[in-house]
């Protein structure tokens, strides 16, 4: 056999399967945190969803009440805690450390969880105003300790939900698709 015969038949198909098999492992594993379900990174305060929207049957609009007004749901600001908390359990370490913060002046350095790439529109108007509850998309958030992602970021999981929205709606609700055309998410 000719030595390039060689090469084209064997060498080459395996390089290539072999650089294809690089490329497609080092992508898994180095991809955005964004798309991987079960994401739930530390923050820097233990606060638990499962006490204050669970236990103290807080509501959710208490400190995310931008979801029926603006297109970010928004994170409570320190000063909502200390409504309680200038009072409330003053002696554990927690809220010693977010009362440090909050007469500093700082910002809490929450970790986000869900996330979308910049060219991605998402507004939560829509979805919470036409009775798509919180927990369909963020799963039983009233049970976690840990905020935990649950809900899909793939642009498939948006579309899945825009086709067939039918369980996600209240009974009697007159919509009966989302967009799929692509500058309703794309703009
Ligand atoms: C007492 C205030 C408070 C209440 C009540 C509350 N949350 Fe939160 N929520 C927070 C804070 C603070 C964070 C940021 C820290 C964290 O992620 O744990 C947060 C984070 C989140 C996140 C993750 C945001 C991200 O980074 O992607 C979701 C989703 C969420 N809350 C949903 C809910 C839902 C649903 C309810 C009602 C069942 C609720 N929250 C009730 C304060 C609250
Ligand atoms: C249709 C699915 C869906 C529903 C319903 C929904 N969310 Fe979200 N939520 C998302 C997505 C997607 C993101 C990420 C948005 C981004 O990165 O721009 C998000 C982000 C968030 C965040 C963090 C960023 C922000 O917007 O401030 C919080 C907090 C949050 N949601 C709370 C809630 C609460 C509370 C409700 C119910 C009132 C709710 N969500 C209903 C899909 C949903
Ligand atoms: C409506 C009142 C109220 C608000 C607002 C509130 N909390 Fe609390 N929080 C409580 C109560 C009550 C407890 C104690 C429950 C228990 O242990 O019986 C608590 C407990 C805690 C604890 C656990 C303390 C420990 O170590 O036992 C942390 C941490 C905490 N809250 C953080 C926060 C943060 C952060 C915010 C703002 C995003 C917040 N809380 C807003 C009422 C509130
Ligand atoms: C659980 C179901 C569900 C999921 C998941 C969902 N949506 Fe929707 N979305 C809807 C429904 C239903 C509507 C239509 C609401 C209406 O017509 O009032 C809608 C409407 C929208 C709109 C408004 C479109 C317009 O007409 O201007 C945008 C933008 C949007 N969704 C983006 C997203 C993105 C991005 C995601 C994924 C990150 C997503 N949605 C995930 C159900 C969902
Ligand atoms: C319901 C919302 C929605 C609609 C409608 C939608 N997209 Fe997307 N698209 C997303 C989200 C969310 C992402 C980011 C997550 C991902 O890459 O899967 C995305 C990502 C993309 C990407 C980047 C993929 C990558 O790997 O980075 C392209 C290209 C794209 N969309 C094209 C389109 C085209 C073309 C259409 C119209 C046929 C369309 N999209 C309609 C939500 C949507």
């Amino acid at each position: 056999m000719h030595v390039f015969d060689r090469a084209f038949r064997l060498v080459l198909p395996l390089g290539a399967i072999a650089v294809l098999g690089t490329v497609l492992t080092v992508g898994w594993f180095t991809q955005p945190d964004r798309y991987a379900k079960g994401y739930a990174p530390q923050q820097p305060i233990p606060f638990s969803h499962q006490l204050h929207a669970g236990t103290l049957k807080m509501s959710c609009a208490y400190c995310h009440g931008g979801a029926t007004k603006s297109r970010a749901a928004g994170i409570p600001s320190v000063e909502t805690c200390m409504g309680c908390h200038k009072v409330t359990k003053t002696d554990r370490p927690a809220i010693q450390e977010l009362t440090r913060i909050y007469t500093s002046g700082q910002a809490l350095p929450w970790q986000r969880v869900h996330t979308l790439p910049d060219h991605v529109f998402f507004d939560h108007r829509p979805h919470v105003n036409g009775g798509i509850a919180c927990q369909t998309c963020h799963g039983e958030v009233q049970t976690m300790k840990v905020i935990t992602r649950e809900m899909g970021m793939r642009m498939g999981s948006c579309l899945a939900c825009h086709r067939d929205p039918h369980a996600a709606l209240p009974k009697g609700s007159k919509i009966t698709r989302g967009a799929e055309h692509c500058a309703a998410c794309h703009r």
